[in-house]
């Protein structure tokens, strides 16, 4: 039966990138060696670095002055690289969510943090609209997509001071204003490749300004310098990277992207609004079109066990909610087909017919 992959993440990517890299690990380039067992300073792995940080740069459109890193730890050794970096005495965040607020935990550890706003007293199903940026902190934080909430930044904010931004679960889904931060990252596992690389778009000249002594492999200047070669960089997730790069540009760029996870979300969440048996979580206009969440409407409540089961019978896979927020949650990256979405779809209304 064919699998549709709602997954969170780790998640769906393109069948081609799956394939290209399970070639890869049994004959890197025609070598007679994996790519799992080559040296990363070797010269065809140095292509596959220079290829893919090349592709991110012209597919986002990223000024000059900036540079893309590869690098492990995760988005949540990101937290506590922002503020080892950039917050010298202040640092402005945004609570959208779980990862905001993890995020913003780290960051007091190293300067004094202003929430501008929250809506952690809703269970974050809104992005505040009405804050003051304090036009004297170091940065402002924003998590652009929500990925346990269903909620999504619809473009780049206004701000007076730099913007920092974890794009997880949202990176390469439209395009960016990257000029308005002085850095970007996100764990790649969603939008990009398999886990265990960490992307960075960082703005060189903000590098280097705060006082602090910062360890050398938690400093930006370090992987700058080295080229995210200073320690052994996560060879095979890089390699898939640069795979879901070329894909990216071969379907026509972020351009397309954005064009396809509107098309798609606007499918799903009308099922959503007609479909008298659910009804999504997220205020309608800050719904994330990479992460749908929606719940069994009040009167089917007893029905949701039984509508996860009918839909993983027909090869639904992952559209369980996150425990935060319960019921649904149907992720559709950019790899994930219209096919899919429309088979969710389906199933919806078959179920619906039963009850
Ligand atoms: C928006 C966001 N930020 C951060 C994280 C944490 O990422 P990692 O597991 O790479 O540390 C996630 C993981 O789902 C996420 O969705």
């Amino acid at each position: 039966m064919k699998k549709h992959n709602f997954s969170a993440g780790p998640s769906i990517l393109p069948r081609e990138v799956i394939e290209e890299t399970a070639k890869a690990i049994l004959d890197f380039n025609g070598s007679g060696l994996s790519v799992l067992e080559v040296s990363h300073r070797g010269k065809d792995f140095q292509a596959v670095m220079d290829e893919a940080v090349a592709l991110f740069k012209e597919i986002l459109n990223i000024p000059e002055g900036y540079s893309v890193l590869f690098l492990g730890g995760g988005a949540s050794m990101q937290f506590c690289m922002v503020p080892y970096n950039f917050l010298e005495k202040k640092a402005a965040y945004l609570n959208t969510g779980v990862w905001a607020k993890k995020a913003m935990k780290e960051a007091k550890g190293f300067g004094e943090v202003v929430e501008v706003a929250s809506s952690a007293d809703a269970n974050y199903t809104f992005i505040p609209k009405d804050f003051t940026i304090p036009a004297d902190a170091d940065y402002f934080h924003v998590t652009t997509n929500n990925t346990i909430y269903g909620t999504e930044l619809k473009g780049d904010l206004d701000s007076p001071i730099p913007m920092v931004a974890d794009m997880s679960s949202d990176i390469f889904s439209r395009p960016v204003d990257v000029s308005k931060y002085i850095c970007i990252y996100g764990g790649a596992q969603k939008n990009l490749a398999p886990s265990g690389v960490t992307f960075v778009i960082v703005k060189d000249d903000a590098v280097g300004k705060v006082s602090r002594y910062i360890p050398s492999m938690l400093n930006y200047k370090t992987h700058i310098d080295g080229g995210s070669m200073f320690n052994t960089p996560p060879v095979l997730p890089i390699y898939s990277a640069m795979q879901t790069l070329r894909w990216i540009k071969a379907q026509g760029g972020v351009k397309e992207m954005d064009r396809r996870a509107t098309e798609k979300a606007d499918m799903l969440y009308a099922e959503i609004d007609r479909n008298k048996m659910f009804v999504g979580t997220a205020a309608k206009e800050d719904r994330s079109r990479m992460n749908i969440c929606f719940v069994m409407a009040p009167e089917y409540k007893d029905l949701e066990a039984d509508f996860l089961k009918f839909a993983t019978d027909k090869g639904m896979s992952g559209i369980k909610g996150h425990r935060s927020v319960g019921g649904f949650r149907a992720s559709c990256y950019n790899a994930m087909p219209k096919e899919s979405v429309q088979a969710l779809i389906d199933c919806m209304q078959e179920f619906e017919k039963l009850h």
